[in-house]
């Protein structure tokens, strides 16, 4: 079968698409990183997947009059560049609704807390203020509504007493690194859809691509 072609969308320093750049450099990998699209000329992950040989394209939001401009340019962009899936990671950028329904089911999003939990900014920091024991990711289809959507895969991790938001954000991270490719790696092979708004998956699922992971790093 195909590799599918991913397009990721930045807005900084472009970690989680990283990740997602060295899980593709597998050619069992079903899927392939064909650009990456950043809204900020600066943004640290646009050098960083050149450097991985992969295209990279800036369209920066302030050269638009309105966010339909701005998202109907990414989009022939993408279009352009024959894109099946889109992946967003760290992309700062509220999307319209028009843009959201171009790409229903085919565009993901990870998001640093255990959706619908702590939806939207500071999500380290409300997860420790609320007394939460666990905190983590998810990897969801993106809908209209910010950081709603069928739910793909999710990571825990602990909290641990002594957390900052700072110690804590490192630990969901990392955990965010090994979940993003595992979900990309669902929806790209097929194995993973929507149904009702629900997940589906379609026949035996390795284990190995469970769509949810415990994070063993937890060192106290
Ligand atoms: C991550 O925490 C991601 O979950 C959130 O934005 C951050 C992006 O970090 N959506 P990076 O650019 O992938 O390093």
């Amino acid at each position: 079968m195909a590799r599918k072609r991913v397009a990721i969308l930045i807005s900084g320093r472009g970690s989680n698409m990283t990740a997602l750049i060295e899980a593709a450099a597998d050619p069992d990998f079903p899927a392939e990183i064909a650009l990456v699209l950043s809204n900020r000329a600066d943004a640290g992950g646009l050098a960083r997947a050149a450097e991985a040989g992969i295209a990279t394209a800036v369209i920066d939001h302030k050269a638009y009059g309105s966010r339909a401009e701005f998202d109907a340019a990414m989009d022939a962009r993408l279009r352009a560049d024959a894109i099946d899936l889109v992946c967003l990671a760290g992309f700062m950028r509220l999307l319209t609704d028009g843009f959201v329904e171009g790409w229903r089911d085919r565009m993901i999003n990870i998001h640093p807390s255990l959706l619908p939990l702590f939806p939207g900014l500071h999500t380290h920091e409300r997860a420790i203020e609320a007394g939460m024991r666990l905190h983590g990711c998810t990897v969801h289809f993106v809908r209209a509504q910010m950081d709603s959507g069928p739910i793909i895969g999710q990571a825990a991790v602990p909290i641990a007493l002594d957390d900052t938001p700072d110690t804590l954000s490192k630990r969901v991270l990392t955990a965010e690194h090994q979940l993003y490719p595992l979900a990309l790696a669902l929806v790209a092979s097929g194995l993973a859809s929507v149904e009702n708004e629900r997940l589906v998956m379609q026949g035996d699922v390795p284990a190995d691509l469970a769509g949810m992971l415990l994070s063993p790093h937890f060192g106290g």
